[in-house]
């Protein structure tokens, strides 16, 4: 696996202020833990969750067709792999949050694979004026993986400044891909080099978006050579933590188990959104009962769970008792079990 330099990093943390420049892109000043070792990330009143599109990809079939006949498998590098574009969808969020003063921010959580897909989600929604009013604060890049970043384009041809924020955790051609680039081999291209901010966030540091707003970037080796996955913790006020997601590749005891342990409010968790990548491909197996029965001691109190978790994962954390939000399975989700394409969800 390549390393990425602790020197990037190391050049990060010296001076104060929100960002710290680093060549064209930026850096996210992370945040001091207290004494105790937890982070205050502050709090806020609200949010709304609103799934734009929840589905990666029509069939499973196909997608890993494509990927066992990769050289390397689930290790092949994902620009370089064949990728069907007829099979491509993506997987995007808006998220409004409302602070306590009243103020009220918008932000999306990725931005989905197909082009033309995600535009016609982007319309559905609204999503397309947002952007052209720049009603939306930032983009935030969850992971690299293309079903939830390579529909780039269709953010940027809404506003081609709008500020970026990945992990610092990105692949060469992730970051070249921001800048306009073609991979036909992979079927994938971003015609619209992005002129706004980019700002990096640095793996294992809390970085506060908003008050009582944070990401998290976990690094680990994901499927198909990605690396890096963050997420996104909101404190939420006489409510508790809540915890929204991309993949969850690094798995949802792990993200959870991180507010409990280190963001001050953690001893009370809400609720969850997003993909958990627990069974994405068929049926649960020992590993993803495991996670689902692990999920008990958190006591959540809103399961808002879709995307790769798998549809048979939904329904054992029903089987559990554990309270899921139904959706109402419209515009191309599979079942109306999850919280799906055009549904909301609201925390607080
Ligand atoms: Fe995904
Ligand atoms: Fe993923």
């Amino acid at each position: 696996m390549k390393k990425i330099s602790r020197r990037d990093f190391i050049r990060t943390a010296v001076i104060g202020g929100a960002t710290i420049s680093l060549g064209s892109a930026m850096f996210i000043k992370p945040m001091e833990a207290q004494a105790s070792g937890k982070y205050d990330i502050g709090q806020c009143k609200s949010l709304k969750v609103t799934c734009v599109s929840e589905l990666g990809w029509f069939s499973n079939e196909v997608l890993l067709k494509q990927i066992m006949a990769a050289p390397g498998k689930m290790q092949a590098n994902q620009w370089a792999v064949p990728w069907d574009p007829k099979n491509a969808a993506g997987s995007c969020t808006l998220v409004e949050v409302e602070m306590l003063d009243g103020k009220k921010h918008k932000f999306l959580l990725d931005t989905g694979w197909n082009k033309d897909y995600m535009d016609q989600a982007f319309q559905r929604e609204g999503i397309d004026k947002m952007l052209k009013n720049h009603e939306i604060d930032f983009l935030i890049i969850s992971h690299e993986h293309l079903d939830h970043y390579w529909a780039l384009e269709t953010t940027l041809k809404y506003n081609p400044n709008i500020k970026i924020i990945i992990p610092g955790t990105f692949y060469p051609e992730g970051l070249e891909y921001l800048q306009g680039k073609d991979f036909p081999e992979a079927n994938t291209s971003n015609k619209i080099p992005h002129k706004g901010e980019l700002v990096k966030t640095e793996p294992g540091k809390v970085t506060q978006l908003y008050p009582g707003v944070a990401a998290l970037t976990f690094d680990l080796p994901i499927i198909v050579r990605v690396r890096g996955e963050q997420s996104l913790y909101f404190n939420v006020k006489d409510k508790g933590i809540v915890c929204v997601t991309g993949c969850c590749h690094q798995n949802v005891l792990t993200l959870s188990d991180f507010a409990v342990n280190n963001i001050v409010g953690g001893e009370k968790m809400y609720g969850l959104y997003g993909g958990l990548h627990i069974s994405p491909f068929g049926p649960i197996n020992e590993a993803g009962m495991k996670i689902v029965k692990g999920m008990a001691k958190y006591g959540y109190k809103k399961v808002a769970s879709n995307h790769c978790t798998g549809i048979s994962a939904v329904q054992a954390m029903i089987a559990e008792g554990y309270p899921v939000v139904k959706g109402t399975g419209r515009f191309g989700s599979q079942s109306d079990l999850y919280i799906g394409n055009g549904d909301s969800v609201t925390f607080g």
